[in-house]
């Protein structure tokens, strides 16, 4: 089983601050993201900055795109995205319209997994092409107090033996590590847990020992 990534959301509401954190993250983390805050408050334009600011690191346009997938593919891809997500209640037609796009730059494609899907919406997925996935626990689920749990880790081995390469997020912090350890984790994204914290590259680094640890 290989290491898992570990990857920076971006979730800032201005790219100045999202590049501060950058640059104290970029050495410690192997994944960028534009985050969907991000995306929202200041367009696209955000991973073209990324983009030729890291030439050699993987960047994800986190859209979450649910309609127009090729459009807007078109428009991450072209700055410069290596992955972007589409949400999982999308048409198949906007994920195969992205995905389209996703192949012609060397791109791919990640399907954020929210609110209720089902084992036959990722078979779906899979027939489509997709092979990676985003599970999520929301920002509004852990405000709430949703915690993580069995149910959770069970769903994402059986996402895993379905042939998916499982990313996993939702404020998760660098101690909630050996929940998941043993499971096959592309990538741990965070994003308060990392550029929120006092001392972002330190807490990068324990993200990193975590995984060391457990993997
Ligand atoms: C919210 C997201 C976030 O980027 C992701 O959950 C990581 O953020 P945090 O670690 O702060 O929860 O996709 O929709």
């Amino acid at each position: 089983m290989s290491k898992p990534l570990l990857q920076v959301a971006l979730d800032h509401l201005d790219i100045p601050s999202a590049l501060e954190a950058t640059r104290a993250l970029a050495d410690e983390v192997d994944v960028l993201e534009m985050g969907t805050i991000l995306c929202y408050a200041e367009g696209s334009k955000a991973v073209g900055i990324l983009r030729a600011l890291y030439p050699e690191k993987t960047i994800v346009a986190d859209l979450k795109a649910a309609d127009a997938g090729g459009t807007v593919a078109e428009i991450v891809f072209s700055q410069g995205a290596n992955w972007m997500t589409v949400i999982c209640n999308a048409p198949y037609a906007t994920m195969e319209a992205a995905l389209e796009v996703a192949r012609k730059y060397n791109g791919d494609l990640q399907i954020e997994l929210y609110g209720d899907w089902t084992f036959d919406h990722a078979r779906k997925w899979r027939e489509i092409g997709l092979t990676q996935a985003i599970y999520h626990r929301g920002r509004d689920a852990g405000l709430a107090g949703q915690q993580w749990g069995e149910e959770d880790l069970e769903k994402i081995r059986k996402l895993a033996d379905m042939g998916f390469e499982v990313s996993v997020t939702g404020g998760l912090y660098a101690k909630d590590l050996d929940i998941f350890a043993g499971i096959p984790v592309k990538c741990f994204i965070a994003g308060r847990g990392l550029y929120g914290a006092d001392d972002p590259a330190r807490s990068a680094r324990d993200f990193k020992d975590a995984i060391n640890k457990y993997w």
